[in-house]
């Protein structure tokens, strides 16, 4: 069986003491660090609209918010000897690998959605899972709530570039403390049947309410972060309910 692998998101730290309070979910059991690199740049797809017969303009960001890049992962490296998981919410993730690598993260997750949608996205795909493993770091590949997951099939069948893990987001990307997607887990489930070997994370909402069903449908690596930072309650009792439910 898959080992539970539970990963406090340091976005809901207090990120004026990150150190201490990586440190501190580690002592309480915690297995990664899980690090939430979000980037709201704007980016322009031009789409040609057969109705009006016209191109249009649409103007998107990857996710609403801007939190940390790999200056803060260095710092961190310093700190804490723990497994850094890099959740890069960003639109082009390979130009970002060397500089996480060289900062001292261990692993890094990509979104799909920033690859595999540009020309020759399958390729793209491919190089960017091929660059991060050749750097010497864990793989990760993540889809979005509105993203389904025949996607990462042809990268799960290859044998060629291996990955470590697939995210399946149980909220849309951007901010901590929203609620689980409960409608994520037929997704966790097609890739559990699919792939029994496969390690399988969730990121979003998950709390001592929604781990059995994310557990349930397959799941082994949780990220987890306002339930776990809450105030008043002990995070060494919430991650050792993770595990225990995820081995169950
Ligand atoms: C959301 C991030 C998550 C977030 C989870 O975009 O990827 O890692 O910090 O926070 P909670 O556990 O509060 O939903
Ligand atoms: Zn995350």
């Amino acid at each position: 069986t898959l080992k539970p692998i539970i990963c406090p998101s340091l976005l809901s730290s207090d990120f004026a003491f990150l150190a201490r309070d990586a440190n501190h979910m580690l002592d309480c059991g915690a297995d990664w660090l899980h690090m939430d690199v979000m980037f709201k740049q704007l980016s322009v797809t031009i789409t040609y609209t057969p109705i009006y017969l016209s191109f249009c303009l649409f103007f998107s960001h990857f996710v609403p918010n801007l939190t940390i890049g790999a200056p803060v992962i260095k710092s961190l490296r310093k700190h804490t000897k723990g497994h850094l998981d890099c959740h890069l919410m960003v639109t082009n993730p390979e130009t970002l690998i060397d500089d996480f690598k060289n900062a001292g993260a261990d692993g890094i997750t990509f979104h799909i959605e920033a690859t595999a949608n540009r020309a020759g996205g399958v390729d793209i795909t491919a190089d960017v899972i091929k660059k991060i493993k050749a750097a010497g770091m864990q793989c990760g590949i993540s889809i979005k709530p509105k993203t389904p997951v025949d996607v990462l099939f042809p990268f799960l069948d290859d044998s060629v570039n291996i990955v470590d893990f697939i995210l399946i987001m149980t909220v849309e990307p951007g901010f901590g403390g929203q609620s689980f997607m409960q409608d994520m887990m037929p997704k966790v489930s097609t890739l559990r049947q699919r792939y029994p070997n496969l390690n399988i994370q969730v990121d979003g909402g998950i709390d001592p309410n929604t781990i059995g069903t994310a557990a349930q449908a397959g799941a082994n690596i949780v990220v987890a972060g306002s339930s776990l930072f809450k105030p008043g309650q002990d995070p060494k009792d919430t991650i050792q309910l993770f595990k225990d439910t995820i081995n169950k």
